[in-house]
């Protein structure tokens, strides 16, 4: 049996993570815009690619949502993208609104869905989502953690010149600038990162990684980075559709985990069918538990925002 999942925002990420899910072969792809015949064109240039590619899973475009009904999963990373001097937090608003109304259309069409969203600021982005939707907190999962965490782990291998298979890592809390690099858990082969990389250094590579959405926008210019997110929305979209019980850092509405309670916040899951399964909670460093409480009060300050917006 194959699997069905939605794509909405045909955009840079949402174009890329059809494109990885459609050529696994194991899911048809919905790809969902505003903007008439994009989508279609876009997926009937993603469908002409499968003969070269050897996939026999069919992707359509659309600009609405009949097509979509009883998706298994549905990512929504429809929204404005940042430009150079903008912060995630600059799209609250803007995002809100597209989020919002994506969500009710996505919700109507495929009440039994995992929600999976991208769009920023994605803490009180998934929030919005969670609370439009009215699907249960295991249903709505936020992709922030992986892509952080990939980009730690892609400049440590760089520093060290080792595999990026061998340095495991997390990043925790929101995904903005005061997310969480832990250091007290990252090993490079099974080594404590400390001992490898002087304490300077290693909190350069800390910066870097927390400015690494800027980074990307600073080269690119026109948009931001898609390449990597859509490898991390598309590692959630596997782990529920195969039902992996994958343990990823994603971000989860917290009910008490992590002292935090009603929020959501980048921390290690473990995704399955049922979305997220289980909250893990790890060990935590004093200095990195006043850090992800600190990150928890910015998100909650955008919610803040919303709620007095909406
Ligand atoms: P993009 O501008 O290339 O694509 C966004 C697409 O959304 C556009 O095609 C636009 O037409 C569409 N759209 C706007 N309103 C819509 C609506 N109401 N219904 C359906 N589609 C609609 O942007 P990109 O680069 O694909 O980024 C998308 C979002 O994902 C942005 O908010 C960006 O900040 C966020 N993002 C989040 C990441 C994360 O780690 N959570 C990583 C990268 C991007
Ligand atoms: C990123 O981190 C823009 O959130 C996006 O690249």
């Amino acid at each position: 049996m194959k699997f069905k999942v939605t794509v909405v925002g045909a955009g840079n990420v949402g174009a890329t993570t059809a494109q990885r899910i459609y050529e696994k072969g194991y899911a048809d792809v919905v790809l969902v815009d505003v903007v008439e015949d994009m989508p279609q064109g876009k997926a009937l240039d993603m469908m002409e690619s499968g003969p070269v590619v050897g996939t026999d899973a069919r992707i359509t475009g659309s600009n609405g949502y009949e097509e979509t009904a009883d998706s298994d999963v549905v990512v929504i990373t429809a929204g404005i993208a940042r430009r150079p001097g903008m912060s995630r937090d600059d799209l609250l608003l803007t995002n809100m609104k597209i989020v919002g109304s994506v969500t009710e259309q996505v919700a109507k069409y495929s009440p039994n869905a995992v929600l999976v969203i991208v769009s920023n600021p994605l803490d009180a982005m998934v929030q919005h989502a969670k609370a439009v939707s009215g699907f249960p907190k295991e249903r709505v999962v936020g992709m922030a953690g992986i892509l952080d965490t990939a980009r730690f782990r892609t400049f440590l291998s760089m520093e060290l010149n080792v595999s990026v298979t061998n340095v495991q890592a997390y990043v925790l809390g929101g995904h903005g600038d005061s997310m969480v690099p832990l250091i007290g858990s990252t090993t490079v082969g099974g080594v404590p990162v400390s001992k490898l990389i002087e304490k300077d250094r290693l909190e350069q590579i800390v910066q870097r990684t927390r400015d690494g959405g800027a980074e990307i926008v600073g080269l690119l210019k026109t948009g931001s980075a898609y390449y990597a997110p859509s490898a991390a929305a598309a590692q959630m979209v596997e782990a529920i559709l195969l039902d992996r019980k994958e343990i990823l850092p994603c971000a989860a509405y917290l009910e008490g985990e992590y002292g935090i309670t009603g929020l959501y916040a980048g921390v290690p899951v473990k995704l399955g069918a049922a979305g997220v399964e289980e909250i893990i909670e790890v060990e935590l460093t004093d200095t990195e538990n006043t850090a992800l409480q600190k990150s928890a009060k910015a998100v909650q300050e955008l919610i803040e925002v919303m709620a007095a917006n909406s």
